[in-house]
């Protein structure tokens, strides 16, 4: 019996793919140079000021290469011409001139711009809002409040919001590429940053320093909501999980707790309270499963629970073998907690 080998994809395909990619990956929601904050407008005029510097370095590098070669033809042969303007040349263009420009640039970028991104001081916002990264989903807790969610920063927008960023294990970063720049979560180090927003809207994240197997798969959104929207969605996440209706969820409930499920997940108004995987209480709330691996549905919850390896390999979650109606009752009582 033969086989068919799989033809290679056309050599059009390639430059086609790597165009969709570039128009999904960097003009989507993670364009640094699409600033939706104060903060990030400098980041993005430093990136401009940069850029139009280098591209007048390399046209000055450039015209003088092209003059040295016009010139070195014109005479017909190397070692000739006036050499004490050609000291000067390189006194002025290769010491005075670097000093001036990247002295320039120094204060433009360090100076300028590090204040303008820097963390307010600690406790001087009205919302505080703290982010732990863990192998591989994000902890989001809101200070003062009961209230704790899992890879969905919500803040009102138009407000100064403190960002507390911890780590539980290894050294992760929190970067949304729109609202400001990045900052490095390191185990029993908390770090502070800025988290504004001009706008209403959902604004992409990830995590920024390799972390692991899934570091690409740790990602996260900060939705930006008006503030009386934002103070019901918090109300709604201090609230324990309500008690499941029918016979299916309620069994559901009940695999849950006596089953591995509760030893790594809490659901507040439940016995269940580990600590080493999502708050699930409000699982439902969320717009996507295991940090924007997955959408949240009903089928790619059952796909996940069913073999988390499948969609993300080396996660923390066990595969469980639980009979199928354990299984259907447990996706069930998932289910309901909204
Ligand atoms: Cu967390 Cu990379």
């Amino acid at each position: 019996m033969s086989v068919t080998p799989r033809r290679p994809p056309p050599r059009t395909a390639i430059p086609i793919a790597a165009g969709t990619a570039l128009l999904a990956g960097c003009g989507g929601g993670q364009n640094v140079l699409r600033p939706e904050s104060p903060q990030q407008e400098r980041i993005s005029d430093l990136f401009w000021v940069m850029f139009a510097g280098s591209l007048i370095g390399l046209g000055v590098v450039a015209a003088f290469l092209l003059l040295g070669w016009l010139r070195r033809n014109r005479r017909g042969a190397p070692g000739g011409g006036d050499e004490g303007a050609g000291n000067a040349i390189v006194v002025v263009l290769g010491v005075a001139v670097p000093i001036v420009v990247l002295s320039a640039l120094f204060w433009y970028s360090d100076l300028r711009t590090i204040d303008a991104t820097a963390a307010p001081a600690a406790g001087s916002t009205e919302l505080q809002v703290e982010v732990t990264g863990h192998q591989w989903f994000w902890e989001v807790r809101y200070p003062g409040t009961e209230a704790v969610t899992a890879n969905e920063v919500h803040i009102p927008a138009r407000a100064n919001v403190e960002l507390v960023a911890k780590s539980s294990d290894v050294v992760h970063s929190f970067w949304v590429p729109r609202l400001n720049r990045k900052i490095d979560m390191i185990p029993g180090h908390p770090n502070r940053i800025l988290l504004y927003a001009d706008e209403p809207g959902v604004y992409r994240g990830r995590c920024s320093e390799f972390c692991g197997l899934q570091h690409a798969n740790m990602q996260l959104f900060v939705v930006a909501q008006p503030p009386a929207e934002f103070q019901r969605w918090l109300a709604h996440m201090r609230e324990t999980a309500a008690q499941p209706a029918g016979s299916d969820a309620t069994r559901g409930r009940q695999v849950f707790l006596e089953g591995a499920c509760a030893g790594c997940h809490t659901i507040r108004g439940t016995t269940a309270d580990g600590t080493l995987g999502p708050d699930l209480t409000h699982l439902g709330s969320r717009t996507t499963l295991a940090a924007g691996t997955l959408p949240n549905t009903k089928g790619d919850l059952a796909a996940w629970v069913l073999d988390p390896h499948q969609a993300k390999p080396g996660n923390r979650m066990p595969r469980l073998k639980l009979p199928d109606e354990d299984f259907q009752d447990l996706i069930a009582y998932l289910e309901t907690l909204r």
